[in-house]
């Protein structure tokens, strides 16, 4: 199997919902993606995909629907409309490159946050949450950011085990942070990502994740 990234459209969002729901407690309204989504001065959210062949082999997909610019009006529309589901419909029509995971990033100042990351529980364990990990932080790069940090829950030590490889630490916790059951979270902060060691050590652990892949890929 093949995984590649793309930024994610509002029509990914339905299937987006149904991953997520599979990993999260609380998952976001469509309303809260779609607001993500448009506001790209601060936000970036992409997609895994999954195809049987190698990406540049896949005939054209139909154009996306074109983000909206994000601005008071739209600002209006989302909050009076009425709130669709947290939950996505459940017969979504199949797709030959399903979507496999998404995650999203945002900016304030100088730091970038993940916001969310999330992988489908059937691919889990195969270099997709990697993957998405190495497009939010290209992402990171492109938005000028100087450190990227998240929040992750007290007992999530998997996915704290996939941040400290990425050179995230512990920075502190915020005490019953998740409303569903009052969980800490665990902050993670990487260091400066423009320092020689941190390009280094991505450097490295991207040709690994590379290897991974083609070699999965092949089969
Ligand atoms: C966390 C998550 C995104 C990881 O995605 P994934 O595709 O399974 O991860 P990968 O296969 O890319 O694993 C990469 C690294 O992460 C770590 N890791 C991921 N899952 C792990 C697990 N269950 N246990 C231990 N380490 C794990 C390992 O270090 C792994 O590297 P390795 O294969 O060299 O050991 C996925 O488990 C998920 O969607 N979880 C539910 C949602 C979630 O918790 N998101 C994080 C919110 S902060």
């Amino acid at each position: 199997m093949y995984y590649f990234i793309e930024a994610m459209t509002e029509d990914d969002i339905p299937y987006v919902q149904v991953i997520e729901r599979q990993s999260f407690t609380t998952p976001w309204s469509a309303n809260t993606y779609r607001r993500e989504i448009r506001d790209l001065q601060h936000c970036r959210y992409v997609i895994a995909r999954a195809s049987p062949t190698p990406p540049g082999q896949l005939p054209r997909r139909p154009t996306p629907t074109p983000p909206r610019p994000f601005g008071v009006l739209s600002q209006l529309v989302s909050i009076f409309l009425p709130e669709s589901p947290a939950h996505a419909p459940s017969s979504l029509p199949p797709d030959p490159t399903p979507i496999v995971g998404y995650g999203g990033i945002w900016l304030t100042v100088d730091d970038a946050h993940i916001t969310t990351i999330a992988v489908d529980p059937t691919y889990r364990g195969q270099g997709v949450g990697e993957l998405l990990l190495n497009a939010l932080i290209d992402h990171a790069y492109d938005l000028g950011a100087h450190q990227i940090t998240l929040e992750v829950r007290i007992s999530n030590t998997g996915a704290q085990r996939l941040y400290l490889k990425y050179g995230f630490q512990p920075g502190g916790t915020r005490p019953r942070y998740y409303t569903d059951n009052s969980e800490d979270a665990l902050i993670m902060w990487t260091e400066g990502i423009n320092t020689a060691e941190f390009k280094a050590r991505l450097a490295e652990l991207r040709r690994q994740l590379v290897v991974r892949l083609q070699r999965q890929a092949d089969g």
